[in-house]
């Protein structure tokens, strides 16, 4: 059996060569399979609003919907370290509110720590959620809660200027005691710069090389769909493979080749007329 990563062992990978894999997941069949690989780390993220949802972006998904899905890949991951993605709207009222929250994931999905996005403006709700107990993973850079700051999915941090702000985030949710921060959609240079000058590991998605932890989110290393951002490589293209598989299901039902025997229970029946 899998043994599941633990926060300690995720904070010794700074400044080491070792690395972990952390992917997305949002329901019990495909956290079976990511068990069954050595991918140590889950986020079930607030990205399932546009792969499971069909939302635009991921300010409508809310706390029970993150539960409601966690609770499936929980169930399909016993043993991978999962971490709960604190939707939009979950943080940003009080630090009571957000300790709340934070609760009910450990509580309700079984957890092993929790996301939330937001440099200096989150790290009292850091600070309040890592004094209950709760491990924190921060999350700076593209912050797809707060796009529309940006004018939509753009990459940060593109001057000096702009990366020495984020570096102010990443040391204001360090100092609030989060164990890992989460830079998103920054170039290879500004995410170096910001991982030389704080002391926890990193998790990188369009961050660049060299992170600890490299995150990917699953419908776009698994090729869903055609396109996927620059950053996310295609490990092999289940899209294109279920559209054949249902044209090839579709051909077969029409033109009567399935179902055959090899498909039926066969067992012959006495006495029907
Ligand atoms: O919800 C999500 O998919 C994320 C990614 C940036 C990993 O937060």
């Amino acid at each position: 059996m899998k043994k599941k990563i633990t926060v300690p062992e995720i904070i010794a990978l700074k400044g080491t060569d070792k690395k972990a894999a952390f992917v997305t997941c949002y329901d019990y069949s495909f956290a079976r399979l990511v068990e069954a690989s050595p991918v140590e780390i889950i986020l079930v993220g607030d990205s399932l609003g546009m792969t499971m949802l069909g939302y635009e972006g991921t300010v409508g998904v809310t706390v029970d919907d993150i539960i409601h899905h966690g609770k499936a890949v929980r169930r399909g991951a016993p043993t991978t370290f999962i971490i709960g993605d604190m939707p939009f709207g979950s943080y940003n009222e009080s630090v009571e509110e957000a300790i709340h929250n934070a609760n009910r994931f450990m509580m309700e999905i079984g957890c092993d720590a929790i996301k939330l996005e937001g440099g200096v403006r989150s790290a009292a709700a850091v600070k309040g959620i890592v004094n209950a107990g709760i491990p924190v993973c921060g999350h700076i850079g593209l912050t797809p809660q707060s796009s529309a700051n940006f004018g939509g999915f753009k990459v940060q941090g593109g001057d000096a200027g702009a990366a020495k702000a984020l570096l102010e985030d990443a040391k204001a949710i360090e100092a609030a005691g989060a164990f890992m921060l989460m830079i998103e959609g920054v170039p290879t240079d500004v995410c170096q710069y910001i991982m030389r000058h704080i002391n926890i590991p990193v998790v990188g998605i369009g961050a660049g090389i060299g992170c600890e932890v490299q995150a990917l989110v699953l419908h776009d290393m698994l090729g869903f769909t055609d396109w996927v951002p620059k950053f996310a490589k295609k490990y092999c293209e289940v899209g294109k493979m279920a559209i054949e598989a249902f044209t090839a299901y579709h051909d077969e039902v029409v033109n009567g080749t399935f179902p055959t025997e090899q498909y039926s229970y066969n067992k012959k029946v006495e006495g029907l007329d």
